[in-house]
C-alpha cells in the first residue's frame, strides 16, 4: 500500500563544544536546533524520480554532483524497501542554510528517508534510519561520525566521544542561544586537514595541548548545562573560541561576529562546527539580551540570525 502523499521532517544541529577536538578523541556536545528545519514531500508519479528543491528541479538522474548525497539517500531508502528507483516526485523545503555546520546534508537524508518510508507506509526505527542515512553521509563527508544524522533526527542533546555510543542528556538552562550566520560556506574538510597538517610540524605539541584543553572545556560545558550555570558556560565558550582561533580554524567574519556579540552583552561566544565560515553562537542571560545580541550580529554583517531558548526541559 502506498499513500497518495507523504512527508518526512528533520531539523538543524548546533555543535556547542568540542568541534575539531572530537576528531582526536576528545568529547563534544551538540544540540538539536529546531529553529531551522527541512520537510520532504513524496508523491506518486509515473516515470523517473523528479526532484524539486531550491538547488535543482528536474529528473533525479541528472542532478548535479553536489546533490550526489541526496541521490544516494533516495536510492538507499528505496532499495532497503525493495522498491525501484522511479515513480516518485520528491519536493524538499528547507530553512537550514547549506554548508554552515548545521547538518543540512544529514537533515535532507533524514527527511527524504522518513518521507519515503511514510509514503510506502513502512515502520522506520531510529536505528534503521541512522543506518540508512550513514550511507549518504559517507558520500557527503567521507568519514562521518554519525553525529549529524543523530542530531538532525533526534530531540535530545548529545554528548559524544569518537568510538563510543552517543550519550543523551537532559538540559535545562536559564539562557538563550543566539546563532549568527556569516553567509560564507564553512570549510570543514579544509579546516580539519589544516589541524592534521600541524601534527607533522614543530607545532605538534602545542596543537595537541590546545585540543586537550578544548576537550576539558567540553566537559566543563556539560557540567554547566546540567547545573544550570550560564556564566560558567559562557566563559568556557570564550576560551574555546580563543583556542579554535589559535588553531587557525576561525575567520575574520567569525571573529567579527563573536566580538560584536560579546560587546552586546553575550556571556560568551564562539564559532560552531568546522569553521573558516559558517556560523557562530553566543550565549545570552535573558531574552532581552538575546534580542540585543541578535541586532548587533545583524549590524556586524550576519546574513541570518536565530534565537533559541535553552530553558525547555528536554528529557534524555
Ligand atoms: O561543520 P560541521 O558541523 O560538519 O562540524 C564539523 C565538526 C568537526 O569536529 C570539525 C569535524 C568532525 O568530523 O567532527
Amino acid at each position: 500500500m502506498e499513500a497518495t502523499v507523504a512527508q518526512g521532517k528533520s531539523h538543524g544541529k548546533i555543535i556547542l563544544m568540542g568541534e575539531h577536538a572530537v576528531v582526536y578523541g576528545e568529547p563534544s556536545i551538540a544540540l538539536p536546533f529546531p529553529a531551522v528545519e527541512m520537510t520532504a514531500t513524496v508523491r506518486g508519479t509515473k516515470g523517473p524520480i523528479l526532484i524539486d528543491c531550491s538547488f535543482y528541479q528536474g529528473i533525479a538522474q541528472q542532478m548535479p554532483e553536489v546533490l550526489d548525497s541526496l541521490k544516494t539517500a533516495i536510492k538507499t531508502a528505496l532499495s532497503s524497501l525493495g522498491r525501484p528507483y522511479e515513480n516518485l516526485a520528491i519536493a524538499i523545503k528547507s530553512t537550514i542554510p547549506p554548508e554552515r555546520g548545521m547538518g543540512s546534508s544529514a537533515a535532507v537524508a533524514v527527511a527524504v528517508t522518513r518521507a519515503i518510508y511514510n509514503y510506502f507506509q513502512q515502520e522506520l526505527s531510529q536505528e534503521k534510519l541512522l543506518e540508512l542515512v550513514h550511507v549518504s553521509e559517507q558520500v557527503a563527508h567521507g568519514n562521518p561520525s554519525g553525529l549529524d544524522a543523530a542530531m538532525t533526527s533526534g530531540n535530545t542533546p548529545l554528548y559524544f566521544r569518537k568510538g563510543q555510543p552517543f550519550e543523551a542528556f537532559s538540559l535545562h538552562m536559564d539562557a538563550w542561544l543566539v546563532v549568527g550566520d556569516t553567509g560564507k560556506t564553512g570549510q570543514t574538510r579544509e579546516a580539519v586537514g589544516s589541524i592534521g597538517a600541524k601534527m607533522d610540524t614543530s607545532e605538534r605539541s602545542e596543537t595537541l595541548d590546545r585540543i586537550r584543553k578544548l576537550g576539558e572545556l567540553a566537559e566543563q560545558a556539560r557540567e554547566a548545562l546540567q547545573k544550570n550555570q550560564p556564566l560558567f558556560l559562557g566563559k568556557a565558550m570564550d576560551k574555546a573560541h580563543a583556542l579554535l582561533s589559535e588553531l587557525e580554524v576561525s575567520s575574520a567574519e567569525l571573529d567579527a561576529l563573536v566580538e560584536s556579540a560579546r560587546t552586546a552583552g553575550a556571556l560568551g561566544a564562539k564559532l560552531t562546527g568546522g569553521g573558516r565560515g559558517g556560523c557562530m553562537i553566543a550565549l545570552a542571560e535573558s531574552e532581552a539580551d538575546a534580542d540585543r545580541i541578535q541586532t548587533a550580529l545583524k549590524e556586524a554583517g550576519a546574513v541570518h540570525t536565530w534565537i533559541a531558548s535553552l530553558q525547555q526541559e528536554v528529557q534524555a
